[in-house]
């Protein structure tokens, strides 16, 4: 019976680019994909932008942008990655959409009918100045515990210790620098700790074979409450004051839904979107006992996606996840990346560097598991694990075989293949069912290791029978057609077996054996008496030249949009012996005689005060720059000028062409910085 699967990836926010770690989850969620559909089961494949939150507002304000018109430009950049890596969703939406609206407050409204829902008042850190309620990310101050400046609202990066806004000392607002104050506002709550719920969750996570063992266990400690009743679920706050980019809620003016409550709807609201593109009918689908739901993330969203998610769905009456696939992080030589900076390597850099997207696909499906693992990139490794293994093992039995059948049977199969050759080739046909189980419980690198050591046999069969000897000898044109037959017959094989993790590759091997696309159950026959068409080399090896230039640093662009060319290229102990300092504006006044300048009175932290000539005053009155703090150049040797001793430097942005573009801008540090910090 052919299942019916509804598979989607996590919604990445649409604040930012794809990074390497989304790459390695739609790879991941692609074979997976891809190997159900040679299957023959029916796959729908969906993901969308995850686009609401308070950072994206954020974001967008500070590009001057809607958030719909800066969701809209990330999105418009998603097809180069998608295509490029060869993943195959069915179809891309955004949580922003129209169907997500409505499945949000549907969701929403039959949880309050089941009485779920709790309206709670709760105080908050709100931004007197933005007036608006501060997400944690959005406040720091000095931390509690070791009094480092310039710490988050949750947690210090310099002693680690855990903790609640509140507790932050001298805390500032991010957005504003202004010090937060404490408001309270009522709050919507999905009451998680109701018995219902906690009964429902853990049937539903207890199901066998539903989750993978590392994530119960994780899952039991969020259960479990400790000695002083601490931990346990907790009910979730699922609502957000205005201003915040989402969807309303129902009957509360001013509120929002938590990024968090729409966006796995958002799973929803793709394929309801995708069904209504392609004529079919999404509440059949969804009603559908049959249908899978899969759901492939990482592990750092575990909890919305094991207890909120189906206890969401279960309790607005729909049907719940059949699996949660979670996956670990990838590392760069041993290298955690963040996800907020994303480094390590980039994508479009990856694939305008020429490097071959399939390499990337292998690579990572070569290292993965059914575990919630992280997987590390290591360039050495890439290039040895392509070039012996995909080209010098795989390829290269094409290769191998193709010329001789071309020159010398014009293509034609051999319809016997020989006794030892049908061996062989049962041999390979033998491991279908081994490798296709792996497929399905995602043991991607355990199914390669299989079709490599299948590979591994028949270049052991190819050195023995030696084609290259066989062609020069007499009589032997039947044998060599034999054993260049099965070689051909083996790489068709071994092709089925590795399409979901090659698609474009093996479109390419269709064409060269004049194949119609291949199914998994297409390994159990030979192909037989058949004319192949004419071998061109399917792919290269890597060249570790152009991994040296994945990791190099991008070259500086030449022109900059000031209209000045860059400077020479210096070495970072050139730029160490400016010493720059954080300084406070005590006092500008202007200079009598002078049209240009302003005298400026700077605290450089030295207990004593610098007196400063800066040339802004055509562009600042000196009441606009007093209290200020800026940054200077507090090395600099003084400079004795018509008007008095100068001590330094301030820094100002101005273009190449000041007539032309005028403008001078002094420059402002964030918020937190204190005079006498030095810069760097
Ligand atoms: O962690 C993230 O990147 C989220 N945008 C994932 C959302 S997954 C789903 F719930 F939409
Ligand atoms: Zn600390």
């Amino acid at each position: 019976m052919t299942r019916k699967i509804f598979v989607t990836t996590a919604l990445p926010y649409a604040n930012a680019n794809f990074h390497i770690g989304h790459i390695m989850e739609y790879t991941q969620a692609d074979i997976w994909v891809r190997f159900q559909r040679m299957m023959g089961q029916e796959v729908h494949f969906v993901c969308a932008d995850d686009a609401h939150g308070a950072p994206i507002m954020i974001a967008a304000e500070k590009a001057g942008k809607t958030p719909q018109q800066f969701v809209a430009d990330i999105a418009a950049g998603r097809k180069a990655y998608l295509d490029g890596f060869h993943i195959s969703f069915d179809n891309w939406h955004s949580t922003d959409g129209v169907e997500n609206h409505q499945l949000s407050k549907d969701v929403y409204l039959a949880l309050r009918r089941e009485e779920l829902i709790e309206v709670k008042t709760i105080e908050q850190f709100f931004d007197p100045e933005k007036a608006m309620f501060l997400p944690d990310r959005f406040i720091k101050g000095e931390c509690p515990k070791c009094g480092a400046k310039d710490q988050y609202g949750d947690a210090c990066e310099v002693c680690s210790a855990v903790y609640t806004p509140t507790e932050l000392k001298n805390p500032f607002s991010v957005l504003t620098g202004a010090t937060p104050v404490m408001k309270s506002s009522e709050h919507y709550f999905f009451k998680l700790s109701d018995p219902r719920c906690i009964a429902f969750l853990e049937q539903w996570t207890q199901t066998p074979g539903r989750l993978q063992g590392e994530v119960l266990n994780k899952i039991k400690e969020w259960f479990t409450k400790d000695d002083e009743g601490y931990g346990g679920l907790g009910d979730w706050d699922i609502s957000r004051d205005a201003p915040y980019f989402g969807i309303e809620i129902p009957d509360a003016p001013g509120k929002y839904f938590y990024v968090w409550l729409d966006a796995p709807i958002g799973y929803l609201a793709s394929l309801k979107n995708y069904c209504a593109k392609t004529g079919r009918d999404f509440d059949a689908l969804m009603a559908d006992e049959s249908l899978e739901q899969v759901h492939f993330i990482g592990k750092d969203i575990t909890y919305f996606h094991t207890l909120f998610w189906p206890a969401m769905l279960h309790f607005s009456g729909r049907k719940t996840p059949n699996h949660v696939f979670v996956h670990g992080f990838i590392t760069v030589s041993g290298e955690k990346m963040s996800k907020s900076r994303g480094t390590g390597i980039d994508p479009l850099k990856y694939l305008g560097l020429g490097l071959n997207a399939e390499w990337l696909r292998y690579y990572i499906a070569a290292k993965l598991n059914a575990k919630v693992e992280d997987v590390d990139f290591n360039p050495d490794d890439f290039v040895a694990r392509v070039n012996s293994d995909l080209v010098g093992k795989y390829i290269n039995i094409a290769s191998r075989a193709a010329g001789f059948l071309s020159k010398r049977f014009q293509g034609h199969l051999s319809a016997d293949l020989g006794v030892e050759g049908r061996v062989l080739l049962d041999g390979l046909r033998a491991h279908q069912g081994t490798i296709a189980e792996l497929y399905e419980t995602r043991e991607f690198g355990k199914a390669l290791r299989e079709v490599m050591m299948l590979a591994d046999r028949v270049n052991e069969f190819v050195d023995q029978n030696k084609p290259w000897e066989l062609v020069k000898q007499e009589g032997k044109d039947a044998v060599l057609h034999d054993v260049c037959s099965v070689c051909i017959e083996a790489f068709r094989v071994l092709s089925i077996y590795l399409k979901p993790v090659l698609p474009a590759l093996v479109a390419q091997v269709e064409q060269f054996l004049k194949v119609e696309p291949m199914q998994f159950a297409d390994a159990e026959r030979a192909m037989g008496a058949h004319q192949i068409g004419a071998y061109e080399h399917l792919m290269q090896r890597v060249d570790a030249k152009l991994l040296d230039a994945l990791f190099e640093a991008p070259a500086a662009p030449k022109v900059v949009p000031g209209g000045e060319d860059l400077a020479p290229e210096i070495k970072i102990d050139d730029f160490s012996k400016v010493d720059l300092r954080i300084a406070r504006i005590v006092k500008a006044e202007s200079v009598e005689g002078s049209d240009k300048l302003l005298r400026l009175t700077l605290d450089v932290g030295e207990g004593k005060t610098r007196n400063v000539f800066s040339g802004i005053k055509s562009a600042y009155t000196p009441e606009a720059l007093e209290g200020k703090l800026t940054v200077m150049v507090a090395n600099l040797a003084p400079r004795k000028m018509k008007f008095g001793l100068s001590e330094g430097m301030v820094l100002a942005a101005s273009h190449a062409d000041e007539k032309a573009h005028p403008g001078i801008f002094v420059l402002e540090p964030f918020p937190g910085a204190q005079p006498g910090m030095r810069v760097r």
